[in-house]
């Protein structure tokens, strides 16, 4: 299991770009039901995709384990209704008797062991009402062909993202961004999903 907090204190973070992905930019662009909030943003790192959800002038809460990821997000200029919290997304204690209108996912279900994936639906599933938006950029493959496959980050394919969320959310749309970080182009995808 990797151990989060030990590598924001060490400094061991490839994937903190400085910025908010550019696949949240497009989206937001795109599209804006994003509901009354709050938005949660699970895995949120040092909180530039929570901070770029702003714009949405609505709550949005950025979640993360690690403790120095959490102090170092609070860091940073507010730009919005933002708030930042540690806590573990796939314990349900942390998320009962909580309600978000969104979920923004990025680089948190590819961090997860892929033996959690389960726990992560049910996650997401139980902090989103009828009709909530699952909206994710996600690592299709993370690796190049031949490298050392070990993760985090654990790829997935479209059809096992759509058979994780299908028990509680329905797929509405799904496309490859037309912009990525430096060595994630086409490897990523976003999904956006309906909860029933
Ligand atoms: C690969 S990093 C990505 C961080 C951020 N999304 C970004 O792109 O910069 C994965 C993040 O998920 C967090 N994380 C891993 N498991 C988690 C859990 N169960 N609950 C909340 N956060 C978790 C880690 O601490 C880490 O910040």
């Amino acid at each position: 299991m990797t151990n989060w907090d030990q590598r924001y204190q060490t400094g061991d973070m490839p994937w903190e770009k400085g910025q908010p992905v550019p696949a949240l930019l497009e989206l937001l662009a795109k599209h804006h039901a994003w509901g009354a909030g709050p938005v949660l943003v699970p895995g949120c790192g040092l909180g530039h995709d929570a901070r770029a959800l702003g714009v949405l002038d609505i709550p949005v809460v950025g979640l993360d384990i690690s403790a120095t990821a959490v102090a170092l997000a609070r860091e940073f200029p507010t730009t919005g209704q933002h708030s930042f919290e540690q806590g573990d997304f796939l314990d349900p204690e942390w998320r009962a008797g909580r309600e978000f209108s969104a979920v923004w996912e990025h680089t948190c279900f590819c961090a997860i062991d892929p033996g959690q994936r389960a726990d992560y639906a049910q996650a997401v599933a139980g902090c989103l009402p009828p009709g909530g938006l699952l909206a994710g950029v996600f690592f299709l493959t993370p690796h190049d062909p031949g490298e050392d496959a070990d993760g985090p980050p654990f790829g997935v394919t479209i059809d096992e993202l759509d058979a994780w969320f299908a028990p509680a959310f329905e797929r509405f749309d799904g496309w490859v961004p037309r912009a990525a970080f430096p060595g994630r182009e086409d490897r990523e995808w976003i999904g956006l999903y309906r909860r029933r």
